[in-house]
């Protein structure tokens, strides 16, 4: 029963809920601070519901909706985008307004019969790019924005408040503590699970963000609802400006060092190499045991800074498991931007390094650091000597 529900301006109503339960997000990604789904309704001559909520939140979202409606029936319930975070309680909704009218894309259309078995009939509004729908004094413009976060993807934009609802864009992991508007709260913590949710969620799509930003940027917005988290009302500029950055891999001077390590010979070159890096004046260093941080964290921190130093013991030929799995997120999220530098330990024949190098080649986008070190065992003299080599190309390569 964990609806929060707010007037954001006359009539128009947050509803989200906040999820503390759920331990991984699609199932894989941590989320030790919760996350929210967010909802909105626009009460007017005609009502329209935006997004719906995870179906394990239900019970308090159908009690918020029938508040805020207030006795009058619902005319449209508007799909931005269909993952069931946000799309769980449409059934229901249904089930209770049978006349409501669906309001979405033609891919919309489609996932809907795919994912909830359901005949909509004539209850369905196909719209397309740029489509208007009137409500009273607001009314809707629908654009799309494929692939982000899936093909049917699109937000709306309501021009006599200038609000925009962004669906998947501008939202992050979270949950929402009691805080639910940009200038209720401290952004140092959102930033990081913006970003985390960005990169990890979104980061493969990033070309496709890039271009519906700048859809959105044509437009004067005030007031962001997205479906996660945060609704910006007073400086919606800086989500804005954050998420150019985000999609189009702008990055800051900093190096995050990443290691896998089994006994401990691996990671004493990582933190020799860290000294070395600090030595050099780079003042944002963050180190990272593959084995203990989970990969979204560790790609949201690459993310932000510029400089990628990969680490690896050698295990049965190969990279070590841990930090090959962080080599497919890497692959995967097609990293940009970014400059590479790579070291390892091995006992007999190695291997680690070797697949390191041909992770550098066809991996992402890197410019890939010439020093490469790789020790027999644990780190000698001249090994030591290398990493400084090593360290000072980094930091070289990031003032260039
Ligand atoms: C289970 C296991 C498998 C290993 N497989 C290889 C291997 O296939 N080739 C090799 O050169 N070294 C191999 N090694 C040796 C390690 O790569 C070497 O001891 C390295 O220094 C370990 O670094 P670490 O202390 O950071 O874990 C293996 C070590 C262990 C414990
Ligand atoms: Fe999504
Ligand atoms: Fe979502």
């Amino acid at each position: 029963m964990n609806t929060v529900s707010v007037e954001i301006l006359k009539d128009l109503f947050y509803m989200g809920v906040n999820d503390r339960e759920t331990n991984l997000f699609e199932n894989m990604w941590p989320l030790p601070q919760g996350v929210s789904y967010n909802s909105y309704l626009i009460v007017d001559e005609k009502t329209a519901l935006m997004d719906t909520v995870k179906i394990t939140k239900v019970d308090g979202f159908i009690d918020s909706l029938k508040d805020n409606l207030n006795g009058k029936k619902l005319d449209y319930l508007v799909i931005h985008h269909m993952e069931p975070d946000h799309s769980g309680c449409i059934k229901t909704v249904r089930e209770l307004y049978p006349d409501v009218v669906l309001v979405g894309n033609k891919k919309a259309r489609g996932m809907i019969s795919d994912y909830l078995d359901i005949e909509i009939g004539d209850n369905f509004l196909e719209v397309k790019d740029g489509d208007v729908l009137e409500l009273g004094r607001r009314k809707l413009t629908f654009v799309n924005t494929p692939m982000v976060h899936w093909p049917e993807s699109m937000v709306s934009y309501e021009p006599n408040d200038k609000i925009l609802f962004s669906q998947d864009i501008f939202g992050g992991f979270g949950a929402l503590n009691g805080t639910i508007f940009d200038d209720e709260m401290n952004f140092d913590f959102f930033q990081d699970e913006m970003r985390r949710y960005y990169s990890n969620i979104v980061g493969k799509y990033s070309k496709q963000a890039a271009k519906a930003l700048e859809k959105v940027r044509n437009l004067d917005v005030k007031v962001i609802c997205p479906v996660h988290g945060i609704v910006w009302r007073t400086n919606p500029e800086r989500i804005i400006e954050e998420y150019v950055k985000y999609a189009n891999q702008i990055n800051e001077e900093g190096v995050v060092v990443v290691y896998g390590s089994m006994y401990g010979n691996t990671e004493k070159m990582a933190d020799i190499l860290a000294r070395f890096l600090a030595e050099e004046g780079i003042k944002n260093v963050k180190i990272f045991d593959v084995s203990k941080t989970h990969d979204s964290y560790i790609l949201s921190e690459i993310w932000k800074y510029k400089g990628v130093i990969l680490g690896s013991c050698t295990y049965n030929n190969s990279v070590y498991p841990n930090m090959n799995q962080l080599l497919y997120t890497l692959k995967m999220n097609k990293i940009n931007n970014h400059i590479l530098g790579i070291f390892g330990s091995y006992g007999w024949s190695g291997g680690a390094v070797k697949e390191l190098s041909e992770f550098a080649s066809e991996g992402g986008n890197f410019e890939v650091l010439p020093t490469i070190v790789e020790t027999k065992g644990t780190a000698k003299d001249e090994d030591i000597e290398a990493l400084r080599q090593l360290a000072k190309e980094m930091a070289q390569a990031l003032r260039a």
